[in-house]
């Protein structure tokens, strides 16, 4: 099998005001030492692999004050041309709303205001003609709902039970059109049937990948970007024909964030999707 790489359009925020001041996931701990110095030099990292494998970083400003903006997926859900905002649960980071928002007006996407809790790429993911969706944590499952309404792909619930995996892309990345990668654990049995009938052939995570972040990795349906320590993960996906590229995001995993937390996919038109 030949896996074709797609270029793709990414939007990130660089980790300038990163912190870990407040605990609203079980990773972060205001009283642990973070070193924000390392945390931007990991980050850079990140976004130099993305562009030695030839795609495209945008960067919006990120503002003071905002310590989790550097996670970018959940600034929105952004395909065929259309952007829906977000709407987070916690206040720490309802001003993060916004300021993607305003970026999304100022590229020139079609713009769609969220009705009810929504935290963007980390709980929504597109697989092949389906629009996964996790809840359970972060995510309200009446949000779903209108994302079908807005994208027009069939939206598939997927329950979230294990605090650790709190949004959907901790749990599960899509590999390409086809193929996913999750950590059953993290599903209530409904969706672990549901992940299954669905994609027969996926791949399997432990529980050591998961908890290292594993899950949490960006592919461009050849190469896949996943934190360093995801060493199990990273050999099965090899063995399936994946290349595999690790990153060490030590320090914005005190936040409870991986590569794919830092990185939202900027879909433009149906031939890009
Ligand atoms: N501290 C952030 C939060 O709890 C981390 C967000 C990680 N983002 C993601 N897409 N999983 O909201």
């Amino acid at each position: 099998m030949t896996m074709d790489a797609t270029s793709q359009r990414f939007l990130m925020c660089r980790p300038t005001y990163f912190a870990v001041d407040y605990a609203i996931n079980p990773w972060m701990d205001p009283t642990a030492p973070v070193d924000a110095g390392l945390a931007i030099r990991q980050w850079e990292q990140l976004r130099q692999t993305y562009l030695d494998l030839g795609h495209s970083v945008e960067l919006i400003d990120p503002v003071a004050g905002l310590p989790d903006m550097v996670f970018a997926a959940n600034g929105g859900t952004v395909i065929d041309g259309k952007a829906m905002a977000v709407q987070f649960r916690d206040p720490q980071r309802a001003d993060e709303a916004p300021a993607y928002r305003d970026w999304f007006e100022a590229a020139g996407f079609e713009l769609y205001d969220p009705k009810h809790v929504n935290e963007g790429e980390g709980d929504v993911l597109l697989a092949g003609d389906h629009l996964l969706a996790g809840t359970g944590f972060r995510t309200a499952h009446a949000s779903h709902a209108q994302l079908q309404e807005v994208f027009g792909y069939p939206v598939i619930t997927m329950q979230l039970v294990d605090p650790r995996f709190y949004h959907l892309d901790t749990a599960l990345t899509v590999l390409d059109e086809r193929t996913v990668a999750y950590l059953p654990e993290a599903f209530s049995p409904g969706s672990q049937a549901v992940l299954r009938r669905l994609f027969p052939d996926a791949v399997h995570a432990t529980m050591a990948d998961a908890e290292v972040l594993g899950l949490n990795a960006v592919s461009d349906g050849r190469h896949v970007v996943l934190p360093a320590q995801a060493t199990d993960l990273a050999a099965k996906l090899r063995d399936r024909g994946y290349e595999t590229i690790g990153i060490d995001l030590s320090e914005l995993r005190k936040a409870g964030g991986g590569p794919k937390c830092c990185t939202l996919r900027l879909r433009q038109g149906k031939a890009s999707k």
